[in-house]
């Protein structure tokens, strides 16, 4: 079968990894045209790719207008950026791979779902976490009815102190009106996710949470705007010299480093720290999304659910148990162990060891395993082989959304029956 041929929009962190697991299988997919407007980021993806001058654009429409140039395009571009090209390509017959979130607001996601089904193109959303083999192996016992019924859940995401520090208050997805809500940013994961493994949508939701820490009236004494003129930086624990130089001398030249500097040198990074946004006081930044949050879900047969997200803890995989009638199942991203009430006993199941779980360690093999399956998709023309499709994508976000409504109201909200059909 010939190599599917793709499309990167978006030669950031996420298009340019993508990209690499293409030329890491070329017998799968090749990258035929990039379109990006910084120039390093778009000149270093088209020199590892082979890409003609030509097929290397500053903007996608500039592509777009091109017509159909391959089988497929990957829109990697930052979360408010993702409707817009992804209507437009799936008009052009692309079938397409969105970055999550699919948009931040509930109208372009129909819309979007809308786009893809009209053209009958193929839709893979950026749900990483469904593509491990870690979530193969409960989705498994789950399946197998090792758990009786499933009544309640309890899910961790142990966010970091430091991942809060450099995405969500000096960062991309620091501002909800620039981003998204940190629910829809980063914890879409997992309420995805819940649904995934439950194979159910929920009924209801309500959620609190706040920026409780990240503010200016926790700015310690003698504390400057910028770490690097900053008189406490050597107790603070969200000090950006520390992280940033630490991962500079071990030589960690990608994410979130990557995030910060293009040329990885001592200068470089002396300049981002004075100037540039990684480099500011995590009391003194214009961030606004929370940086703890819990969400309360009640599914079909009667199945609760918590969901807690929580900056204040060592960067750490997600950790899960599943409480069902005949067992119980404990998960921490890596291992899975099950115990059995009928005969007492624990069975530790270690699916394929495939890294750690962060976005430089490729999302524990969900990375790898999204690109497998929707090239695979595309090549055989099969849509069932990917496992974030339009509908079910869709559903997850409307429940990201009602949990956000329940956070900021007070409420307790209830997904509409349509929706929880679909
Ligand atoms: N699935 C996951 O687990 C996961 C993890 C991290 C990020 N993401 C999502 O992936 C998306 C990209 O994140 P990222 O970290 O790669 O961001 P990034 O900022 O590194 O990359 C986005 C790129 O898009 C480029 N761009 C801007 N305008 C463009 C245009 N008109 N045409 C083409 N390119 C344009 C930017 O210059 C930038 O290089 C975001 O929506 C993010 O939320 C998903």
């Amino acid at each position: 079968m010939a190599p599917v041929s793709v499309l990167v929009i978006g030669a950031g962190q996420r298009g340019t990894g993508y990209a690499r697991w293409a030329g890491r299988h070329p017998d799968r997919a090749s990258v035929v045209a990039v379109a990006e407007p910084r120039e390093v980021r778009r000149a270093r993806l088209a020199a590892e790719h082979g890409i003609a001058a030509g097929n290397a654009a500053a903007d996608w429409r500039q592509l777009a207008g091109r017509g159909r140039l391959a089988d497929a395009v990957l829109i990697c571009t930052q979360d408010r950026m993702h409707a817009e090209p992804a209507e437009a390509f799936a008009a052009l017959g692309y079938h397409i791979l969105l970055e999550k979130p699919m948009a931040p607001d509930e109208a372009a996601c129909r819309r979007i779902v809308a786009a893809v089904e009209q053209a009958g193109v193929m839709l893979a959303v950026g749900h990483v976490m469904r593509y491990t083999p870690y979530t193969r192996a409960v989705k498994q016992v789950v399946e197998d009815g090792q758990l009786g019924d499933i009544m309640s859940v309890q899910h961790l995401e142990p966010l970091g102190f430091w991942h809060q520090a450099h995405s969500y208050v000096r960062g991309n997805w620091r501002r909800a009106d620039l981003a998204a809500s940190m629910l829809m940013a980063k914890s879409c994961h997992d309420l995805d996710w819940l649904q995934y493994i439950l194979g159910r949508v929920p009924l209801r939701v309500s959620s609190f949470g706040s920026l409780t820490h990240f503010t200016a009236a926790n700015r310690p004494a003698g504390a400057a705007d910028r770490c690097v003129a900053c008189s406490v930086e050597a107790s603070c624990p969200y000090s950006a010299p520390r992280l940033y130089r630490g991962l500079l001398d071990r030589g960690e030249h990608r994410w979130p480093l990557s995030a910060v500097i293009e040329d990885f040198s001592a200068g470089a990074l002396d300049e981002a720290l004075r100037d540039g946004p990684y480099g500011r006081c995590v009391y003194a930044c214009d961030n606004d999304v929370v940086d703890h949050q819990v969400v309360a879900l009640e599914y079909p047969g009667a199945t609760t659910a918590t969901f807690t997200m929580t900056a204040f803890s060592k960067a750490a995989g997600r950790s899960t148990r599943l409480f069902g009638t005949r067992g119980e199942l404990a998960g921490d991203g890596q291992t899975i162990r099950v115990y059995d009430f009928l005969t007492r006993a624990e069975r530790l199941i270690t699916p394929p060891p495939t890294g750690g779980m962060t976005a430089a360690d490729g999302h524990g093999g969900g990375d790898a395993g999204l690109m497998d399956a929707f090239t695979a998709a595309v090549a055989s023309g099969n849509p069932e082989l990917i496992r974030s499709g339009p509908r079910e994508s869709l559903a997850s976000h409307l429940a990201v959304f009602a949990a956000e409504r329940a956070r900021l109201n007070g409420t307790v909200e209830t997904i509409p029956v349509a929706d929880r059909l679909r």
